[in-house]
């Protein structure tokens, strides 16, 4: 390889590089920006959104009770019916459906409102009415895990901002999705279950990094004699965000009316859906590569979600076929004799993850997995240098998340000893869920390395427990079901 070509890859690699400086200026507009979305009632690009979940207690473990749960993902649909033990232990029965593409993307984009609910209620009824002949109740309580940035204003309550993977049906934005799914599941079980004798009331909407800090709660499991207390969550997988426990004094946006109900039922804390995807729209200290660049521009959602965009898997990939891209049209690269190269989302991040850790002669496996996915051949050399960049491009999005969890953990004064979050040898579990995080090659070590030399630093990086949670999108809707009385 030509010493031109070297320079343009090492200058493409330092492009992706994050140092400690970057970590702790960015810890610090995180720490702004949450209290900025904490105060501002109306959703701005300036501030993330931190959205009150009205989650105001975290599981035991203890909970007994039965529901249902629902998870929307951004392909998939899941309905479950959850037996919760009251021993951190659960029972489930679900199924599963991958959801017609007519619903999806562009091709879903003009659908009239109660489309997408139709479906999903006609999914969830034979369902029902199969468990309905065991169990036999009057009504069936439902958790709705819906994973996109909605308003929420009560448990049950809440209007969609944006959508942000998989969906665009534009007549949905800005509308209550409980009151959606309610009115198509009343709907069919009018007309088609009346003999049935079964009702559904759904009654609570969680996203799903909410829904994976409750199930990390209850299933998390430490002796008396260990101080450690489930604070955050985070999802890593498609998408990415993160869920944290605020103190209620802190979140200054309620209605005065709300707060006085919230207070008088005796809430001294509140489950916040950070939106963290959308940290830093303003690109204020969030450095961006021109694929970054691309990736934003030709975006369902231009100009939101830039942190998503730069960390979760649905784009790791893409950032990293975009670098080829520019490498072939520099000559650095041969050009492939079809077209996959130029095909957009072409390149998994799974295939990422085999490139990070090849060990193979001449990196032969990083050869195989290129040729199969993108029709590229390349020289061992070219290939050590795209297993560098790889690297630099999974490491800058592991680093990225140290950001929000140094900045919550800062914040709400966990580790400062002055503050009344302090517990004398506490160490924080953060539940995590998402093929990312729970997959990629050393990812979590990577996360563990951002702390270390971030605001946190060693000292605050060893009082962390990441813990891969169970279900957080199926338990965690079941476990929200249940905390609502109705
Ligand atoms: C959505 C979040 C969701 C995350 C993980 C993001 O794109 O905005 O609501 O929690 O993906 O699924």
């Amino acid at each position: 390889m030509s010493s031109s070509s070297s320079e343009y890859i090492s200058k493409i690699i330092k492009d992706f590089d994050v140092d400690s400086d970057l970590l702790k200026k960015l810890t610090n507009l995180y720490i702004k920006s949450m209290k900025g979305g904490l105060e501002s009632s109306v959703s701005t690009h300036d501030y993330m959104p931190m959205i009150p979940t009205f989650i105001t207690n975290l599981p035991t473990g203890l909970e007994q009770d039965s529901v249902l749960a629902c998870d929307l993902g951004g392909t998939s649909f899941r309905c479950l019916y959850l037996s919760l033990k009251g021993n951190s232990k659960y029972e489930d029965v679900f199924k599963k459906w991958d959801i017609p593409s007519d619903y999806l993307n562009e091709e879903g984009a003009n659908l009239p409102e109660n489309a997408l609910f139709d479906y999903l209620a006609k999914k969830i009824l034979p369902f029902v009415k199969n468990l309905h002949q065991k169990e036999n109740f009057k009504q069936y309580k439902l958790g709705f895990t819906f994973s996109y940035p909605v308003e929420q204003e009560k448990l049950d309550k809440g209007t969609l901002i944006r959508w942000t993977k998989g969906f665009q049906i534009e007549s949905v934005v800005g509308k209550d999705i409980i009151f959606l799914l309610q009115q198509s599941l009343d709907k069919y079980l009018k007309r088609d279950y009346a003999e049935d004798n079964f009702e559904i009331k759904v009654v609570a909407l969680s996203n799903d990094t909410t829904g994976t800090l409750l199930s990390g709660s209850y299933t998390s499991k430490y002796g008396v004699q260990d101080v450690v207390d489930p604070i955050m969550s985070i999802i890593c997988g498609t998408g990415f965000n993160v869920a944290y426990i605020e103190d209620m004094k802190n979140i200054k946006k309620f209605q005065p009316e709300i707060e006085a109900k919230l207070k008088s039922q005796g809430a001294t804390e509140m489950v916040i859906n950070t939106e963290t995807g959308s940290f830093d729209n303003n690109l204020e200290v969030l450095p961006h590569t021109k694929y970054d660049d691309i990736i934003d521009k030709e975006s369902t959602n231009p100009g939101y979600h830039l942190f998503e965009k730069r960390i979760s898997g649905m784009f790791l990939g893409e950032i990293l076929r975009l670098v080829l891209v520019d490498l072939v049209e520099h000559n650095i690269l041969t050009k492939p004799a079809t077209e996959k190269l130029y095909t957009k989302f072409a390149l998994k991040t799974e295939v990422l993850s085999h490139i990070e850790i090849d060990d193979s002669k001449e990196l032969k496996e990083t050869q195989l997995y290129l040729n199969q996915a993108l029709d590229l051949k390349t020289t061992p050399a070219q290939r050590l240098q795209i297993q560098s960049i790889t690297r630099a491009i999974s490491r800058r999005s592991a680093y990225f998340v140290s950001v929000p969890i140094s900045a919550i953990i800062i914040s709400t004064g966990r580790l400062d000893e002055n503050s009344a979050k302090y517990k004398y040898h506490q160490e924080l579990e953060i539940s995590c869920d998402g093929s990312v995080i729970q997959y990629y090659p050393g990812y979590k070590s990577m996360v563990r390395h951002g702390l270390a030399i971030g605001e946190l630093g060693p000292e605050g990086e060893r009082r962390i427990h990441i813990s891969i949670a169970w279900d957080g999108s199926g338990l965690g809707a079941g476990l929200a079901a249940a905390s609502a009385t109705i």
